[in-house]
């Protein structure tokens, strides 16, 4: 394989109804999920993919109940704090994207500790969007940029979709793959600015069950797309 995306994109969906398809609780599923994420971040950086962009939890995603609220959030943690060593080990980079309010302050240090802990690596970047939404992204980088604006820090003349990227929460390349797993074909406000030219990739696959061999498939996909960015085919 030649043609390795720059920036993959995955929307971790599904983990709720894989758990209930088996009798199990959607609690299950979530664990079971952030079993496959460590997987797939170390295969990432294996395969030499530069960053990994993965939607953890929505801002939409705190309208469901107290109970798989918390749960997802003691989950992340202890992800975080304990069961994310191999990953660090490998040199990933981990970085976390979205907004702190609303958090729980045990949340925010859990990020924190490891941000810290992986911000001399060199390797994969997995940016972790949780409490994310795309809409709010682009709104949180307008407000930013109006204050530069305010401030005379930059010029309206500068204005342009390249500066205005610096805004975002993370300065990434554009997202090249995008992978929505859950056996539905919508973006939930997931990176919109972003994935402007992504290929889009819909697995009919739970997120628990996208393992190695399924990001394999994906990236056969991918090489096989003739991206044109609105140029015409050259032979
Ligand atoms: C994705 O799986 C994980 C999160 C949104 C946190 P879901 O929890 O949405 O699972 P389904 O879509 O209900 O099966
Ligand atoms: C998108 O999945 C959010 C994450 C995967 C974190 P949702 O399950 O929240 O999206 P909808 O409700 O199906 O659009
Ligand atoms: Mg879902």
């Amino acid at each position: 394989m030649n043609k390795i995306p720059n920036h993959v994109a995955i929307i971790m969906d599904g983990n709720g109804r894989w758990a209930t398809e088996r009798g199990m609780s959607r609690s299950a599923g979530h664990k079971e999920g952030a079993k496959t994420l460590e997987k797939l971040a170390i295969y990432a950086q294996d395969k030499g993919i530069k960053v990994l962009s993965v939607y953890a939890f929505s801002t939409d995603n705190f309208k469901r109940s107290k109970e798989e609220v918390d749960y997802l959030m003691n989950l992340f943690i202890v992800y975080f704090k304990e069961k994310f060593d191999r990953v660090i080990k490998k040199n990933v980079k981990v970085l976390f994207s979205g907004r702190k309010v609303n958090l729980r302050s045990d949340v925010i240090d859990a990020m924190e500790e490891v941000t810290n802990k992986t911000k001399d690596n060199t390797g994969c970047i997995l940016n972790i969007c949780f409490n994310y939404g795309g809409q709010e992204e682009i709104v949180d980088a307008s407000l930013k940029l109006f204050k530069d604006l305010n401030s005379k820090k930059i010029k309206e003349e500068d204005i342009n979709k390249e500066t205005f990227s610096k805004y975002l929460y993370q300065d990434l390349p554009p997202i090249d793959l995008l992978i929505r797993t859950g056996k539905e074909q919508r973006l939930s406000n997931f990176m919109l600015y972003e994935s402007s030219y992504a290929e889009l990739y819909f697995p009919d696959t739970y997120f628990p069950d996208f393992k190695e061999n399924c990001l394999d498939e994906a990236l056969k996909y991918y090489e096989n797309r003739d991206r044109r960015f609105g140029n015409i085919k050259k032979d």
